[in-house]
């Protein structure tokens, strides 16, 4: 049977996505951007991870956000996008930016793990290989290395960007001091820092009160926050129980006990607040994390299309009020200890 060959929507940038302008630089990202963590490795249908990626695209998701070892099994998220890109979107290439990393275990053995210049490097070409692309818009540190000099893992992102193996740079999860020095080495050299990546949702605020998120802004650097819909606890997905192809039921990054009747009971009120601002309980909590000008972009999973849909409904969320903000300070601050 021959494909229909993918066309992708005329309207898409008239469509309702706004974009954001990565710290100081150059580059403008959609409000939303699709990551890969889970639903689109070797256990995921094919028909359906292409059906997210090109409903993704057709609404203005222009930005794409991979690592090494998304899948499960690792790799396989790269590589499903490289089957999709090879059919679908490579006449579309440079209307996309395309990220991955490299930081956690990939392949057994000394080189297969952390920071040094010869595990990112020889990462990037592997993921560049399961992709099908020449380059990658971003390649960050997926995180810290303790044992790494800091300038071998640094040096290794600039030689990457030099060689033109990817666009620019991106640290992700990286603690506050070595983070400024990272900003400082990566200026000096030339490649600044585009992204700092990391967590940050109505239940996980580290990276504010850590001070992570103004030291990137202050130095020019974009943030994109990860998990903002905290794996789905942010959502619709468990108000009326776990449903058994949920992440919570598959107990492995989300575990089915942070699912408490307690929590629930938190998650109602919030999706009351949301319903009296018409809007879902995911617009809301996407549209909390965007208020902050310092924000980028927010990385949103999903397993279906009609997710994505609603995930993209956050943009153009109306204001949040003085009272409004207080009370989801105070859900969130009482959900986090129960999660
Ligand atoms: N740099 C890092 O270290 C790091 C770490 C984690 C993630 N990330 C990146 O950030 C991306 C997003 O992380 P995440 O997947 O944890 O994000 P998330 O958006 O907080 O959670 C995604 C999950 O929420 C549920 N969901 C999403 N939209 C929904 C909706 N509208 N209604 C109901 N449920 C909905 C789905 O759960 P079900 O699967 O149960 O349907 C989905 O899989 C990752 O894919 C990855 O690219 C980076």
């Amino acid at each position: 049977m021959i494909e229909d060959v993918y066309k992708a929507a005329a309207n898409r940038y008239d469509s309702g996505m706004e974009y954001a302008r990565a710290g100081r630089s150059g580059i403008l990202l959609p409000r939303v951007s699709l990551g890969f963590w889970h639903n689109f490795g070797e256990l995921a249908p094919l028909s359906r991870s292409k059906e997210i990626m090109h409903a993704a695209f057709d609404h203005g998701i222009t930005s794409f956000d991979l690592a090494n070892n998304y899948g499960p099994r690792y790799g396989t998220a790269e590589e499903t996008f490289g089957q999709v890109f090879r059919r679908s979107f490579a006449p579309y290439r440079d209307e996309m930016f395309i990220a991955t990393k490299a930081g956690y275990e990939m392949w057994p053995g000394p080189y297969g793990n952390w920071g040094s210049r010869k595990y990112l490097i020889t990462s990037l070409n592997q993921s560049l290989r399961r992709m099908g692309l020449d380059y990658v818009d971003v390649f960050y540190s997926h995180r810290y290395d303790p044992d790494t000099p800091e300038e071998e893992t640094l040096q290794a992102l600039v030689d990457i960007v030099k060689q033109g193996k990817a666009l620019y740079a991106g640290i992700s999860r990286w603690p506050l001091e070595a983070s400024r020095r990272a900003f400082a080495y990566l200026r000096e050299h030339d490649v600044p820092c585009l992204l700092f990546q990391d967590r940050l949702n109505i239940i996980d605020r580290t990276v504010v009160e850590s001070g992570v998120l103004e030291a990137a802004s202050r130095a020019g650097c974009g943030f994109v926050s990860f998990s903002p819909l905290a794996q789905g606890i942010l959502t619709n997905r468990y108000l009326g129980g776990i449903p058994a192809d949920s992440r919570a039921a598959i107990n492995f990054s989300l575990k089915t006990s942070s699912i408490s009747s307690e929590v629930v009971e938190q998650l109602r009120m919030l999706d009351n607040m949301a319903r009296q601002r018409g809007q879902t309980l995911a617009e809301m909590a996407l549209a909390w994390v965007l208020r902050d000008t310092r924000v980028t972009s927010v990385i949103i999973g999903c397993s279906s299309k009609e997710q994505l849909m609603d995930c993209i409904g956050t943009v153009g969320s109306p204001e949040f009020t003085t009272a409004e903000l207080e009370e989801i300070d105070s859900i969130g601050a009482r959900i986090r200890p129960l999660v």
